[in-house]
Protein backbone atom coordinates (compact mmCIF):
# COMPACT_ATOMS: atom_id res chain seq x y z
CA UNK A 1 0.00 0.00 0.00
CA UNK A 2 1.62 3.01 -0.98
CA UNK A 3 -0.48 5.95 -1.03
CA UNK A 4 0.12 9.61 -0.75
CA UNK A 5 0.49 11.05 2.94
CA UNK A 6 -2.86 12.05 4.56
CA UNK A 7 -2.32 15.69 5.35
CA UNK A 8 -4.92 16.36 7.63
CA UNK A 9 -2.62 15.43 10.73
CA UNK A 10 -0.84 19.24 12.19
CA UNK A 11 1.88 18.65 14.48
CA UNK A 12 -0.78 18.62 17.93
CA UNK A 13 -2.12 15.23 16.45
CA UNK A 14 0.66 13.50 15.96
CA UNK A 15 2.25 13.25 19.20
CA UNK A 16 3.51 11.76 21.03
CA UNK A 17 5.68 10.75 17.85
CA UNK A 18 8.33 8.33 17.55
CA UNK A 19 10.93 7.89 15.16
CA UNK A 20 11.76 4.81 14.89
CA UNK A 21 15.07 4.29 12.29
CA UNK A 22 17.94 1.49 11.06
CA UNK A 23 20.60 1.83 8.41
CA UNK A 24 18.39 3.03 5.32
CA UNK A 25 18.14 6.35 6.70
CA UNK A 26 22.06 6.66 6.42
CA UNK A 27 22.56 5.95 3.01
CA UNK A 28 22.75 8.65 1.62
CA UNK A 29 25.22 10.09 3.78
CA UNK A 30 27.37 7.10 2.19
CA UNK A 31 27.08 4.26 5.14
CA UNK A 32 26.31 0.62 3.65
CA UNK A 33 23.07 -1.07 4.65
CA UNK A 34 23.01 -4.85 5.85
CA UNK A 35 20.45 -5.91 3.54
CA UNK A 36 20.13 -5.47 -0.39
CA UNK A 37 22.23 -4.68 -2.96
CA UNK A 38 25.74 -3.69 -1.57
CA UNK A 39 24.80 -4.42 1.26
CA UNK A 40 27.36 -5.85 4.12
CA UNK A 41 25.54 -8.78 4.51
CA UNK A 42 25.35 -9.82 0.75
CA UNK A 43 28.71 -10.63 0.64
CA UNK A 44 30.11 -11.19 4.07
CA UNK A 45 28.43 -13.89 6.90
CA UNK A 46 27.07 -12.26 9.75
CA UNK A 47 27.87 -15.21 11.48
CA UNK A 48 31.57 -15.06 11.05
CA UNK A 49 31.42 -11.17 11.82
CA UNK A 50 28.99 -10.41 14.35
CA UNK A 51 28.03 -12.67 16.54
CA UNK A 52 30.11 -13.77 20.05
CA UNK A 53 31.02 -17.28 18.96
CA UNK A 54 32.78 -15.17 15.68
CA UNK A 55 34.53 -13.25 18.19
CA UNK A 56 35.43 -15.73 20.60
CA UNK A 57 36.45 -18.01 17.51
CA UNK A 58 38.92 -15.13 15.89
CA UNK A 59 39.07 -11.61 17.40
CA UNK A 60 41.44 -10.01 14.51
CA UNK A 61 39.07 -11.14 12.09
CA UNK A 62 35.95 -9.09 13.79
CA UNK A 63 38.25 -6.10 14.78
CA UNK A 64 39.37 -5.72 11.32
CA UNK A 65 35.42 -6.31 10.26
CA UNK A 66 35.02 -2.98 12.45
CA UNK A 67 37.91 -1.00 12.51
CA UNK A 68 37.05 -1.10 8.52
CA UNK A 69 33.15 0.06 8.69
CA UNK A 70 34.40 3.06 11.59
CA UNK A 71 37.04 4.11 8.70
CA UNK A 72 34.61 4.20 6.51
CA UNK A 73 31.74 5.90 8.98
CA UNK A 74 34.07 8.19 10.03
CA UNK A 75 33.78 9.91 6.71
CA UNK A 76 30.63 10.06 6.35
CA UNK A 77 28.81 13.29 7.19
CA UNK A 78 24.97 13.33 8.58
CA UNK A 79 22.13 14.08 5.67
CA UNK A 80 19.13 16.60 5.65
CA UNK A 81 17.06 13.13 7.37
CA UNK A 82 19.04 12.92 10.35
CA UNK A 83 19.22 16.47 10.76
CA UNK A 84 15.62 16.92 10.51
CA UNK A 85 14.85 14.48 12.94
CA UNK A 86 17.67 16.35 15.32
CA UNK A 87 15.15 19.78 14.35
CA UNK A 88 11.82 17.61 15.44
CA UNK A 89 13.28 16.77 18.99
CA UNK A 90 13.67 20.47 19.21
CA UNK A 91 10.41 21.48 17.87
CA UNK A 92 8.53 18.97 19.27
CA UNK A 93 7.14 18.66 22.97
CA UNK A 94 6.89 14.26 23.00
CA UNK A 95 9.12 13.30 20.67
CA UNK A 96 11.64 9.95 20.69
CA UNK A 97 14.08 8.68 18.65
CA UNK A 98 15.32 4.80 18.57
CA UNK A 99 17.46 4.04 16.38
CA UNK A 100 18.90 0.69 15.14
CA UNK A 101 22.26 2.50 13.52
CA UNK A 102 25.45 2.35 15.39
CA UNK A 103 27.06 5.09 13.69
CA UNK A 104 26.65 8.49 15.66
CA UNK A 105 25.39 9.71 13.05
CA UNK A 106 21.61 11.05 14.54
CA UNK A 107 24.13 12.88 17.30
CA UNK A 108 26.56 14.23 14.77
CA UNK A 109 23.28 16.21 13.42
CA UNK A 110 22.46 17.32 17.03
CA UNK A 111 19.88 14.59 17.97
CA UNK A 112 20.38 14.72 21.90
CA UNK A 113 18.00 12.14 23.30
CA UNK A 114 18.38 8.44 21.40
CA UNK A 115 17.78 5.16 22.24
CA UNK A 116 20.53 3.51 21.18
CA UNK A 117 18.98 -0.39 20.44
CA UNK A 118 22.08 -1.84 19.03
CA UNK A 119 25.01 -0.12 20.63
CA UNK A 120 27.50 2.27 18.88
CA UNK A 121 30.45 1.67 16.98
CA UNK A 122 32.56 4.63 18.70
CA UNK A 123 32.52 2.89 22.08
CA UNK A 124 33.90 -0.18 23.70
CA UNK A 125 33.29 -2.39 26.18
CA UNK A 126 35.38 -4.31 28.23
CA UNK A 127 35.17 -8.48 27.63
CA UNK A 128 35.83 -9.41 31.24
CA UNK A 129 34.93 -6.15 33.70
CA UNK A 130 31.73 -4.13 33.16
CA UNK A 131 34.01 -1.17 31.63
CA UNK A 132 32.69 1.02 29.04
CA UNK A 133 34.45 4.02 26.98
CA UNK A 134 34.30 5.96 24.07
CA UNK A 135 36.88 5.26 21.94
CA UNK A 136 36.52 7.20 18.61
CA UNK A 137 40.33 7.52 17.89
CA UNK A 138 41.62 5.14 15.00
CA UNK A 139 42.52 1.48 16.19
CA UNK A 140 45.79 0.19 14.99
CA UNK A 141 45.82 -2.33 12.74
CA UNK A 142 48.13 -4.71 14.43
CA UNK A 143 46.86 -4.80 18.03
CA UNK A 144 43.84 -5.90 19.81
CA UNK A 145 42.31 -2.90 21.83
CA UNK A 146 42.77 -3.73 25.27
CA UNK A 147 40.33 -2.56 28.44
CA UNK A 148 41.78 0.39 30.38
CA UNK A 149 41.19 -1.45 34.03
CA UNK A 150 42.35 -4.81 33.47
CA UNK A 151 44.13 -5.09 30.42
CA UNK A 152 41.76 -8.08 29.36
CA UNK A 153 40.17 -8.05 25.57
CA UNK A 154 38.34 -5.35 24.79
CA UNK A 155 35.30 -5.68 22.03
CA UNK A 156 33.16 -3.07 20.17
CA UNK A 157 30.47 -1.87 22.14
CA UNK A 158 27.46 -3.19 19.46
CA UNK A 159 25.09 -5.79 20.01
CA UNK A 160 25.85 -8.77 18.22
CA UNK A 161 23.50 -11.46 16.71
CA UNK A 162 22.66 -13.92 19.70
CA UNK A 163 22.87 -11.41 21.89
CA UNK A 164 20.39 -9.96 23.89
CA UNK A 165 19.56 -6.18 24.22
CA UNK A 166 20.01 -3.65 27.07
CA UNK A 167 16.95 -4.86 29.45
CA UNK A 168 16.30 -0.91 30.39
CA UNK A 169 16.70 0.59 26.77
CA UNK A 170 14.29 -2.42 25.23
CA UNK A 171 11.79 -1.93 28.02
CA UNK A 172 12.16 2.16 27.31
CA UNK A 173 11.94 1.81 23.74
CA UNK A 174 8.92 -0.65 23.93
CA UNK A 175 7.17 2.20 26.15
CA UNK A 176 7.70 4.98 24.01
CA UNK A 177 6.28 2.27 20.77
CA UNK A 178 2.83 2.02 23.02
CA UNK A 179 2.31 5.40 24.09
CA UNK A 180 2.99 6.41 20.96
CA UNK A 181 0.71 8.37 18.71
CA UNK A 182 2.56 8.04 15.46
CA UNK A 183 5.38 5.81 14.74
CA UNK A 184 7.61 7.10 11.46
CA UNK A 185 9.95 4.02 10.52
CA UNK A 186 12.25 5.00 8.40
CA UNK A 187 15.25 2.78 6.79
CA UNK A 188 14.65 -0.49 8.05
CA UNK A 189 14.32 -3.60 6.22
CA UNK A 190 11.84 -4.24 9.90
CA UNK A 191 13.28 -7.91 9.62
CA UNK A 192 15.33 -8.18 13.45
CA UNK A 193 13.70 -8.89 16.42
CA UNK A 194 12.95 -7.66 18.83
CA UNK A 195 13.52 -4.17 17.45
CA UNK A 196 11.14 -4.70 14.30
CA UNK A 197 8.28 -5.69 16.81
CA UNK A 198 7.99 -1.85 17.77
CA UNK A 199 6.14 -0.47 14.67
CA UNK A 200 3.50 -3.48 15.45
CA UNK A 201 3.35 -2.42 19.29
CA UNK A 202 2.88 0.98 18.50
CA UNK A 203 0.12 -0.11 15.61
CA UNK A 204 -1.48 -2.71 18.47
CA UNK A 205 -2.00 0.42 20.77
CA UNK A 206 -3.56 2.90 18.05
CA UNK A 207 -0.63 4.34 16.63
CA UNK A 208 -0.75 5.59 13.29
CA UNK A 209 2.43 3.96 11.41
CA UNK A 210 4.51 5.80 8.85
CA UNK A 211 7.09 4.04 6.42
CA UNK A 212 9.49 5.68 4.51
CA UNK A 213 11.69 3.32 2.58
CA UNK A 214 13.16 3.02 -0.79
CA UNK A 215 11.49 -0.41 -0.89
CA UNK A 216 8.45 -2.89 0.57
CA UNK A 217 9.29 -4.20 3.56
CA UNK A 218 7.50 -7.21 5.85
CA UNK A 219 6.06 -3.88 7.49
CA UNK A 220 4.63 -2.51 4.31
CA UNK A 221 1.01 -4.41 4.55
CA UNK A 222 0.45 -3.14 8.35
CA UNK A 223 1.63 0.06 7.78
CA UNK A 224 -0.86 3.22 7.44
CA UNK A 225 0.56 4.24 4.95
CA UNK A 226 4.48 4.01 3.25
CA UNK A 227 6.47 6.85 1.24
CA UNK A 228 8.73 5.30 -1.23
CA UNK A 229 11.19 7.00 -1.80
CA UNK A 230 14.85 8.42 -0.03
CA UNK A 231 14.69 9.29 3.46
CA UNK A 232 15.87 12.77 2.67
CA UNK A 233 13.41 13.86 0.21
CA UNK A 234 10.07 11.48 2.03
CA UNK A 235 10.81 13.04 5.35
CA UNK A 236 10.92 16.53 4.13
CA UNK A 237 7.70 16.22 1.97
CA UNK A 238 5.96 14.81 5.39
CA UNK A 239 7.50 17.31 7.71
CA UNK A 240 6.52 20.24 5.36
CA UNK A 241 2.96 18.46 4.80
CA UNK A 242 2.38 18.97 8.36
CA UNK A 243 3.62 22.83 8.51
CA UNK A 244 1.16 23.61 6.29
CA UNK A 245 -1.63 22.54 8.17
CA UNK A 246 -0.36 24.16 11.25
P1 LIG B 1 18.88 -3.17 6.59
O1 LIG B 1 20.12 -3.06 5.79
O2 LIG B 1 18.37 -4.52 6.89
O3 LIG B 1 17.71 -2.38 5.86
C1 LIG B 1 17.90 -1.09 5.33
C2 LIG B 1 16.58 -0.62 4.79
O4 LIG B 1 16.73 0.71 4.34
C3 LIG B 1 16.06 -1.43 3.60
O5 LIG B 1 14.69 -1.73 3.81
C4 LIG B 1 16.22 -0.48 2.40
O6 LIG B 1 15.19 -0.64 1.46
C5 LIG B 1 16.10 0.86 3.10
N1 LIG B 1 16.78 1.98 2.43
C6 LIG B 1 17.93 1.98 1.72
N2 LIG B 1 18.26 3.22 1.31
C7 LIG B 1 17.30 4.04 1.77
C8 LIG B 1 17.06 5.45 1.69
N3 LIG B 1 17.89 6.28 1.07
N4 LIG B 1 15.94 5.94 2.29
C9 LIG B 1 15.07 5.12 2.94
N5 LIG B 1 15.24 3.79 3.04
C10 LIG B 1 16.34 3.26 2.48
O7 LIG B 1 19.13 -2.29 7.91
P2 LIG B 1 18.36 -2.36 9.31
O8 LIG B 1 16.91 -2.58 9.12
O9 LIG B 1 18.80 -1.19 10.08
O10 LIG B 1 21.93 -5.28 13.56
O11 LIG B 1 19.01 -3.66 9.92
C11 LIG B 1 18.64 -4.02 11.21
C12 LIG B 1 19.82 -4.62 11.93
O12 LIG B 1 20.36 -5.69 11.16
C13 LIG B 1 20.99 -3.68 12.12
O13 LIG B 1 20.87 -2.83 13.23
C14 LIG B 1 22.12 -4.63 12.30
C15 LIG B 1 21.81 -5.54 11.14
O14 LIG B 1 22.41 -6.76 11.11
C16 LIG B 1 22.99 -5.63 14.31
O15 LIG B 1 24.13 -5.35 13.99
C17 LIG B 1 22.59 -6.34 15.56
Amino acid sequence: MTQPPRNRETIEHIQPLVAFTGAGISAESGVPTFRGEGGLWEQRRAQDLATPSAFARDPQLVWRFYRWRRNVIGGCLPNAAHRLLAEMEQRLEDFTLITQNVDGLHESAGSQNILHLHGSLWRLRCTRCAARWEGRDSLREDTLPRCPECSSLARPDVVWFGEPLELQLLADAQRAAARCRTMLVIGTSALVQPAAQLPMLAKSNSAQVIELNVDRTPLTAHADYSIQGPATITLKKWWDALQNQA
